[in-house]
Order: structure tokens, then C-alpha cells, then sequence
């Protein structure tokens, strides 16, 4: 590793398994201290084996991204432990599918509390911070989908708040320009992690197939041939965190094995 984010302070959300840990753990072989945080009280075992690998550069925060004063003692936290932020990771995000006619305002609400309001007033508040501090160098990624590309006829709320990701993204990026702070997003397209084993076992149940057979499907759908694996994200993530990506904003990155395409 070629350390292109030495002594910066990454602060990672939804980051106690999946995609967001994986980032982390690029992160940290990058040089960067990180700031992992998810909703579980406890740190998740996978975490704890990364934090004992690394010991001085991961902290571990609890917060549920849809409270806005659970956000602003993460921050604080944060702060506490590695100094001034200088990306976002902004990941947090749960999943849910029922026919349109069915769907019902519970899943609703859940779903545009955690992926759009969690996801904008962590980045907002990590904005403002990072305008206060005038930190050198940073940046916010959101976690979009192929998902916010287009609409999915099982799919409409997620599909929905994906699209809104994108939408905040390219706002955002446009509102921080001038602070020299570089919005961007990731689109991935269907990626093996937990969140994939609880969509999995959705559509087992709507579209009556065996455990394991939506996944088996997407996988062969997708033009290089196989789902992705968390590792296959954090490549994009480390890159649009770092120098090499100083004079990309606004854009959302696919990163989907050439999925949307299909
Ligand atoms: N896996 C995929 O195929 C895929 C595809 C496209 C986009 N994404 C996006 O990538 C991101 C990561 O997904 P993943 O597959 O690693 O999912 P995951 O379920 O493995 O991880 C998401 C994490 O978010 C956490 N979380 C949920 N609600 C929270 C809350 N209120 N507060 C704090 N943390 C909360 C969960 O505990 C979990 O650890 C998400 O934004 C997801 O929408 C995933």
C-alpha cells in the first residue's frame, strides 16, 4: 500500500459489518485512522478483530444515524479520538421490498429515516464541522446504489431513497465547492454482505425460490460474471478519498461489475 491517506481521519457509518468495515479496513492499510460506528451498543466481533489488529487506529462509536443528538455525540466522539475529519464514509442503510400496491408507511418511514434523513444529517453535521476546522484535503462519499438508477417494481421505497443519495450528493458537492470540500457517491451493484443475505431471503419469500436462489440469479446477471464482494468496493472508496481524486465532485462512482448496463 502506497499510504495515500496517511494521519487522516476517515469516520465511517453502518460500518459494523459489510462494505462499510471492508472500507475501514483499506482505510486503515492506507494510513488513515478510522472512526467506525454502528448502531450495536457493543462493537461487532468482526470490528473488535480489526481494532486488535490496529489498536491505535480504530475507535469504535455507537449511534443510530436517524437521532439527531445520537449524531452529534458521535461527532464529538469521533473528534475526542482521532482529531478533525477528514472523510465520510456515509453508509448507513437497511433494505426492504413488498409489492407497491402492499407496501405500508412503517417500511416507508424506516427506510427514508435511516438511508435519506440519517444519511443527510450525518453529512450535514460532518459538513459543518469540516468548514469550522478548515480540514485540508476533505471530502464526503455517499453510499447510493444501481438501485437509484432506476426503479424496481418490488423495490419502490429503496429504489427511491437511493435515487435521493444521488440527488443530495450532487447538491451538496455544489454547496461545499467553494469550502474546497469534495461530495461524491458510490453505486454499487449487488455486493455478497449481510444486507444481500436479508434481501436474499425477501424475495425467497416473494417470488417463492429457495434460500440462496435470488443470489445464485443476480450473481450470473451481472456482466463480469459473479456478485461483488466488499473488498471489490473499497478500491473506489480509498480513490475518491484521496489526492488522486482532488478534482472529481458531484459524481456518483458505479461500481457494479457492469450491472446497470444489464
Ligand atoms: N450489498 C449490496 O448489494 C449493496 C448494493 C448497493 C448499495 N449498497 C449500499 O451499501 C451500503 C452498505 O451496505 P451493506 O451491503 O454493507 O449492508 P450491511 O447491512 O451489511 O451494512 C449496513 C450497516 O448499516 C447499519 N445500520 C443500519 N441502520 C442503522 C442506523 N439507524 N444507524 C447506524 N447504523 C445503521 C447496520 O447495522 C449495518 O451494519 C448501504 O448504503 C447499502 O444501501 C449495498
Amino acid at each position: 500500500m502506497s499510504e495515500r491517506l496517511k494521519n487522516r481521519h476517515v469516520l465511517l457509518t453502518g460500518a459494523g459489518g459489510g462494505i462499510g468495515l471492508a472500507v475501514a479496513e483499506a482505510c486503515i492499510a492506507e494510513g488513515a485512522r478510522c472512526s467506525v460506528v454502528d448502531r450495536a451498543v457493543a462493537a461487532p466481533e468482526a470490528v473488535r478483530a480489526l481494532q486488535q489488529q490496529h489498536p491505535d487506529k480504530l475507535a469504535y462509536i455507537a449511534a443510530d444515524v436517524t437521532d439527531t443528538q445520537a449524531i452529534a455525540h458521535m461527532l464529538a466522539e469521533a473528534k475526542v479520538a482521532f482529531g478533525p475529519i477528514h472523510t465520510l464514509f456515509n453508509n448507513a442503510a437497511v433494505f426492504d421490498l413488498a409489492p407497491l400496491l402492499d407496501s405500508d408507511e412503517a417500511s416507508f418511514d424506516r427506510l427514508f429515516a435511516v438511508n435519506v434523513k440519517g444519511m443527510f444529517f450525518v453529512m450535514q453535521a460532518v459538513l459543518r464541522h469540516m468548514v469550522e476546522a478548515g480540514t485540508q484535503g476533505a471530502s464526503v462519499i455517499n453510499m447510493a446504489s444501481q438501485a437509484g438508477r432506476r426503479g424496481e417494481a418490488l423495490v419502490s421505497h429503496y429504489c427511491a431513497t437511493k435515487a435521493a443519495v444521488i440527488s443530495y450528493t450532487q447538491s451538496a458537492a455544489l454547496a461545499m465547492a467553494p469550502h474546497g470540500i469534495r461530495v461524491n457517491g458510490i453505486a454499487p451493484g449487488v455486493v455478497d454482505t449481510p444486507m444481500w443475505d436479508h434481501v436474499d431471503s425477501l424475495f425467497a419469500k416473494a417470488e417463492g425460490l429457495p434460500p440462496g436462489e435470488k443470489k445464485r440469479r443476480v450473481g450470473l446477471e451481472v456482466p463480469l460474471g459473479r456478485m461483488g464482494v466488499p473488498a471489490d468496493v473499497a478500491g473506489a472508496a480509498v480513490f475518491l478519498a484521496s489526492d488522486e481524486a482532488r478534482y472529481i465532485t458531484a459524481q456518483t462512482l458505479n461500481v457494479d461489475g457492469g450491472n446497470v448496463m444489464s
